[in-house]
């Protein structure tokens, strides 16, 4: 009987491919907690893919779809948050985020970023390039709003998805 083993929400931070869904999904079933792919909640919403919310509304309108739905989401707590890449670049919400929430940045560099993406399809921002030095001048210009949005960090290079859950919840 785990539920309820953590009195706010998991919230994780980090760039595209640095393994939030994946981990998020592992933590959710190993405690029993709920679980909220913001990106997968925000398509099911619009009945439309990232790419083509992108490609239709623009990008201002899906970061407005973001900040709404963490603002929902802090009503809750023993939740698991799996922010989309671009959530903790805008102020506002990392404020949201911290009210009810510990949040977790993951990381890994540009190289293993590259071979985590390179082969979706899902991620308008690095759909006119997705090479090892565009990722890592992206990644360079986020870096300060992701560390200092983050109460933990976690490196995932070389690392079981196992061994990244035990570093993060030994971090909580
Ligand atoms: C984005 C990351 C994506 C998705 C959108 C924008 C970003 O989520 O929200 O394509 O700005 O970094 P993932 O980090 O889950 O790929």
């Amino acid at each position: 009987q785990a539920r309820k083993l953590f009195s706010y929400n998991i919230v994780l931070i980090g760039f595209m491919g640095a393994g939030k869904t994946t981990i998020s999904d592992y933590l959710s079933t190993m405690f029993d907690m709920r679980l909220v792919e913001m990106d997968q909640e925000i398509a099911e919403r619009e009945e439309m893919s990232i790419p083509d919310i992108f490609a239709t509304y623009g990008e201002e309108y899906f970061r407005n779809l973001e900040t709404s739905l963490l603002r929902e989401l802090q009503t809750g707590k023993n939740c698991i948050i799996s922010c989309g890449g671009g959530v903790a670049m805008r102020e506002e919400n990392v404020t949201e985020m911290k009210k009810n929430g510990r949040v977790v940045l993951l990381t890994a560099s540009p190289e293993t970023i590259h071979e985590r993406v390179k082969d979706s399809n899902d991620r308008p921002l690095l759909a006119g390039n997705n090479s090892v030095e565009y990722i890592a001048e992206l990644m360079e210009k986020r870096r300060e709003k992701y560390e200092a949005a983050a109460d933990v960090v976690v490196q995932t290079d070389n690392k079981s998805i196992l061994e990244i859950c035990e570093e993060l919840i030994s971090k909580l």
